[in-house]
């Protein structure tokens, strides 16, 4: 494991009065941090926080890997259906760790089988998929915590009903299900049906299930080192109990952010990826930290209404559409930098020989130099604007190295919980939409609020047609 996480542009002292936070603002929140430790670590001991000790599964690691060595050279392609948190996490290991454009990889060039997440309900999405797919050399995986998410189950019928037409009596040969142990639609239909499944633990919250087979499975159907993957977020543990605050990192980055957006008016928390591959990380944290943190009520039940927006941006693609704003606009934001000293290929821009000034300087330089200093100068120049910006750099984007960094934004996430006193692990606002969803498609027992919906006046009354 090799990372480092550099604050240092974050401070008062290099970004400028009121731009960046003080040492004693720091201070302020030791107690905080400290009680947030301890009530983690009498959590993590009682085993009421499971999260923690998912990358020592080694039971589970080993029925991964069994499961995936009997299924890989079977299926040409996996096919995820999920949501949120149920497709956010192995979309991101996906992008990270598998090539770039594993899907157009000759068979005998690619890790392992061919990658499809829909994580939506848009018909021309699932079709898109269909039309790419042979379900003989298909295998579904259907992912739901709940076991009753409507696009998750809806989908699912509708795979279902193509592998019986399809497949024929051997339909469940081409369905895997990753569930709650015990409850809901998905895990009772898999024991009256036989149908092969992998267990959520029932105390890991969706958004916190990347190294459970909600992570793993795709992970290691598509080719990608899971034990190495649970090294490294397992290294990651004792650095995030750390008991000095400001050598913890995962309790730093949660601070830090908390102070942006509570003590500098900085509420707009972005996510800088310079790399294709960190990019989807940018998905899978906006998920972790908006649902996480977005709370109307405190920990005490005091309306508070708090909460960060994340935004993802990736370079030196962005650098051509949103820096300006970055560097010029509101000074709302305050930025997280993602980056690698070396990247898996390496293009030399060639020397021609030309003399011009305006490519004179590129020839001869990697490609992966170019990007490293363009990510050294959006951090040089955010500061110089007085906007607070810290890095996390990896040697290499690896295994070891993924599952760190994902394993300590979520701790981050634990401890951002504490500093905003809000409980990170639930999830109450998400209800409202689920609900009105259930009331317009009829399910039972919502027909009270379906009828309040059908009075509702505030949609439709003020309209300009535009025929
Ligand atoms: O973090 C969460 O709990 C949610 O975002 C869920 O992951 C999401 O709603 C999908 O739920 P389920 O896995 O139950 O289908």
């Amino acid at each position: 494991m090799s990372l480092t996480f550099d604050y240092t542009s974050t401070f008062e002292d290099i970004v400028g009065k009121g731009n960046g936070i003080k040492h004693s603002m720091l201070d302020k929140l030791n107690d905080i941090f400290q009680s947030t430790r301890a009530d983690l670590l009498e959590r993590n001991a009682k085993g009421d926080l499971p999260f923690w000790d998912l990358p020592f599964n080694n039971e589970l690691i080993s029925d991964i890997e069994e499961y995936a060595s009997n299924k890989k050279n079977r299926f040409k392609n996996f096919v995820l259906f999920g949501i949120g948190g149920s497709a956010l996490g192995p979309t991101a290991l996906h992008g990270a760790l598998n090539h770039l454009q594993h899907n157009l990889l000759p068979n005998d060039k690619r890790s392992g089988c061919c990658y499809f997440c829909p994580d939506n309900v848009d018909p021309d999405l699932i079709s898109s998929v269909f039309d790419v797919i042979d379900p003989n050399e298909t295998l579904f995986n259907v992912i739901t915590k709940s076991g009753g998410t409507s696009e998750t189950v809806g989908q699912f019928l509708v795979i279902l009903d193509l592998l019986k037409h399809s497949i024929g009596e051997n339909w469940r040969d081409h369905l895997v299900v990753t569930t709650d142990p015990h409850k809901g639609f998905m895990r009772e239909f898999c024991t009256i049906e036989g149908v092969k499944s992998f267990d959520i633990d029932p105390g890991v919250g969706g958004r916190f299930t990347v190294l459970t087979p909600v992570g793993l499975l795709p992970a290691k159907m598509t080719g990608i080192d899971i034990r190495s993957l649970c090294k490294g977020a397992g290294e990651m543990k004792e650095y995030c109990f750390r008991e000095t605050f400001v050598n913890n990192p995962a309790a730093m980055l949660a601070a830090i952010f908390y102070l942006a957006q509570t003590k500098l008016y900085r509420p707009i928390h972005v996510v800088f990826a310079y790399s294709n591959r960190l990019y989807p990380i940018g998905d899978w944290f906006r998920q972790l930290w908006a649902e996480s943190l977005g709370k109307r009520y405190s920990i005490n039940g005091k309306e508070v209404f708090t909460g960060p927006t994340p935004v993802k941006a990736i370079g030196a693609t962005d650098q051509h559409s949103q820096v300006q704003l970055y560097i010029e606009g509101p000074a709302d934001k305050i930025f997280l930098i993602l980056g690698s000293k070396t990247f898996k290929s390496e293009i030399t821009i060639p020397d021609l020989e030309l003399k011009h000034d305006t490519v004179a300087y590129l020839q001869d330089t990697e490609l992966s130099t170019l990007l490293n200093y363009e990510r050294f100068a959006t951090a040089y120049a955010l500061t110089k604007a007085g906007r607070p910006n810290m890095t996390i750099e990896m040697d290499e984007i690896n295994p070891v190295n993924i599952g760190a960094l994902l394993y300590l934004l979520e701790a981050a996430t634990l401890y951002a919980g504490g500093f905003y006193n809000v409980n990170p692990l639930d999830q109450p606002g998400v209800e409202a939409g689920k609900q009105a969803t259930y009331a317009l498609m009829g399910k039972p027992g919502y027909g009270k609020l379906r009828q309040e919906m059908n009075d509702f006046k505030g949609i439709g009354r003020n309209l300009i047609e535009i025929p």
